[in-house]
């Protein structure tokens, strides 16, 4: 079977049209969780809770946050666990990171330094978080054990939920590094 067509066969993805509503509402759901709050952790944990929930082929859903430079680390998330460090120039949460864009992965064994935290892993998109000021501030990982599970409604939808995080990841979000980013990069000799 010609690869495309096995991708289609084996995505359980929804009609477009019924992916886009769940996303309308997944996006109002956060949105009324998210208003007036400016506190980072209690946005991502809410985010990951709501859209593992509400996903039915997301296998693992969460953030990586930006410690240091070039290094991100396990947020809040919702699934089996998570590797704790990636570095930017490894994997598919390292490349959104690197190109400050979404990576969108339908067959994970085809990405080249794709990161196994799961091996059962088959797909998977990761679409960067920026902080009001235009930085990067985390990626927004999710995983699934169907091939193809993502598509461009899902990216669209998971852009629109990373601009709704955008007002809450504010500068008051302390890496979890002693002395700020960059002593801690300083300290462990990166
Ligand atoms: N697969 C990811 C690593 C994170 S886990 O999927 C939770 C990657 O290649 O970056």
């Amino acid at each position: 079977m010609a690869v495309r067509e096995r991708l289609r066969v084996e995505s359980r993805g929804m009609e477009k049209h019924d992916k886009q509503k769940l996303y309308r509402e997944i996006a109002a759901e956060l949105g009324a969780v998210l208003e007036g709050l400016e506190d980072p952790i209690a946005a991502m944990a809410s985010c990951a809770c709501i859209l593992k929930e509400r996903l039915p082929d997301a296998s693992w859903v969460g953030f990586y946050r930006v410690v240091a430079p070039g290094l991100l680390r396990v947020g809040p998330y919702q699934g089996p666990l998570g590797c704790l460090e990636i570095p930017f120039d490894r994997g598919v949460c390292g490349a959104a990171a690197r190109e400050g864009a979404t990576q969108l992965v339908p067959d994970v064994h085809a990405f080249p330094g794709h990161i196994a935290c799961d091996a059962s892993a088959r797909s998977e998109i990761v679409v960067p978080v920026f902080a009001p000021t235009g930085e990067l501030i985390a990626v927004l990982d999710l995983d699934s054990y169907a091939l193809a599970a993502f598509d461009e409604t899902d990216q669209e939808g998971l852009e629109r939920v990373a601009a709704l995080l955008r007002p809450a990841m504010r500068e008051n979000y302390v890496p979890l590094v002693s002395g700020g980013a960059h002593e801690g990069a300083r300290g462990r000799g990166h």
